[in-house]
């Protein structure tokens, strides 16, 4: 117990955190390009969020959220997803008073108790956009950019981009009676939790895992087919903008979504690379989650992407990464005083922007060698009593093996030397 992680959980070091960075750094230049605010909300917040926000009739909240109560007595939810913790911040913090639309990133953990698998944990980390304040279908469109466009810089070509729409509270309510209709039907054949959301939410069904409901799924209308003239028409315009932008998509009447927030346009971008996670990101449009939570009316569109499901996909292509760790030099040193003026340099070097490592194990100098070795150092420098006396070492250059003798005390030099 003590030595392993509970059960769908996982660390992250070595080439795979390197590969985490490297997909943030792109996250951050992107968000900078298209004009989005980082916000970190706690991983935790009122249960009731979640229950009001996703919604209680969903696998999440049913079934999955990890809930407890602090000492206070309060009930506790470690957040499932980011969507509804961002919509509260966008409340509390009046972020409806700045100039519209507000435009919000997160990069978070999440916590959802699920069966584990390949692709599916129980702590996992989505990045995340939420844009608040514009109803048009353009902006699906440019949240749907987004994402499109960090897939194709990491390299991802092997999704496809799925989407939908489920209408507005209008079709919805003849749509949800039609398939209320239709599920009343085959009442029989639902799992036992879907006769329950017969009545409270029929459209939780479609998106319901169990092979017998899916059987009954297969042929009940669809959200696409039931849409009012104005949810057609912002879907009609969606998708000749995605064809505008070069985004290629399907339509799929399947895409319901496991969450109870969406309205109109619904998407998933699905990779069949990685088993049967293979959805790596999720999202859509949902005009009444503020509302919902006691805002005024406020249009809304966002997405997430899971990161590891993410990485799935890209090593699915080009294999796994593994970062080649390099230090701009390595300062190896024999006695106290040596050893002290190893220290000096590398906390000088360093704040020069070096990437600098020195012996901190009392090893010997063939061993400070060897670590230098597999460390990838670039350049080596030895220093000793007579070194240290003269100001003056050999620097030596790990690629080809040449040497030069530099005066160390010299920042600028040695600087230079080793650029
Ligand atoms: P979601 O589809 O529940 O949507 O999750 C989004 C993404 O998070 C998934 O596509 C997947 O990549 C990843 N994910 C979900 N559960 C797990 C898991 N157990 N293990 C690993 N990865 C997982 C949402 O969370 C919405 N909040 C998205 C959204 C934002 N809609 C509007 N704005």
């Amino acid at each position: 117990m003590l030595t392993q992680a509970p059960r769908g959980t996982y660390d992250l070091f070595g080439s795979d955190i390197r590969t985490w960075q490297m997909i943030e750094k792109e996250v951050y230049t992107l968000m900078e390009e298209y004009r989005f605010q980082e916000i970190r909300t706690p991983i935790f917040e009122h249960t009731e969020l979640f229950q009001r926000g996703v919604g209680d009739t969903t696998d999440i909240v049913q079934k999955e959220m990890y809930t407890f109560l602090d000492k206070g007595g309060r009930s506790i939810t470690l957040k499932p997803e980011g969507t509804a913790g961002a919509a509260r911040a966008y409340l509390e913090r009046r972020l409806f008073a700045d100039a519209q639309p507000t435009k919000l990133f997160y990069l978070t953990p999440c916590f959802r108790y699920e069966k584990p698998q390949a692709g599916r944990d129980r702590q996992f980390y989505q990045f995340g956009c939420e844009l608040y304040g514009a109803g048009g279908y353009m902006a699906d469109a440019e949240v749907i950019s987004i994402a499109y466009s960090l897939l194709t810089r990491l390299g991802i070509s092997n999704v496809t981009l799925h989407i939908n729409s489920l209408g507005g509270p209008q079709c919805r309510k003849a749509y949800n009676q039609k398939l209320a209709e239709y599920f009343m039907d085959n009442r029989e054949k639902l799992c036992p939790t879907c006769q329950e959301r017969l009545n409270k939410n029929p459209l939780r069904i479609l998106d319901c895992k169990s092979p017998v409901c899916q059987e009954v799924v297969k042929d009940a209308p669809s959200t696409i087919d039931n849409l009012g003239t104005e949810c057609r028409e912002h879907f009609d315009n969606l998708t000749k903008q995605l064809t505008e932008l070069e985004i290629p998509f399907v339509i799929d009447s399947g895409i319901v979504r496991g969450l109870d927030y969406y309205t109109r346009t619904v998407f998933e971008f699905v990779c069949n690379d990685i088993g049967a996670q293979g959805t790596i990101c999720g999202g859509g449009r949902y005009d009444g989650l503020i509302e919902e939570l006691g805002g005024d009316p406020t249009p809304a569109v966002g997405f997430a992407i899971g990161i590891g499901r993410l990485i799935m996909a890209m090593e699915a292509i080009r294999g796994k990464t593994v970062w080649k760790e390099e230090a701009d030099l390595y300062i190896g040193h024999i006695g106290d005083s040596a050893g002290k003026t190893a220290s000096r340099l590398a906390f000088l070097l360093r704040s020069k922007g070096f990437r600098v490592e020195t012996d901190l194990m009392g090893r010997s100098v063939k061993a400070q060698m060897k670590y230098a070795n597999k460390i990838g150092a670039r350049f080596t420098l030895i220093l000793g009593d007579t070194e240290i006396s003269q100001k003056e070492a050999v620097l030596k250059n790990m690629a080809d093996g040449s040497t030069m003798q530099v005066q160390f005390e010299d920042l600028e030099a040695l600087g230079a030397a080793i650029r």
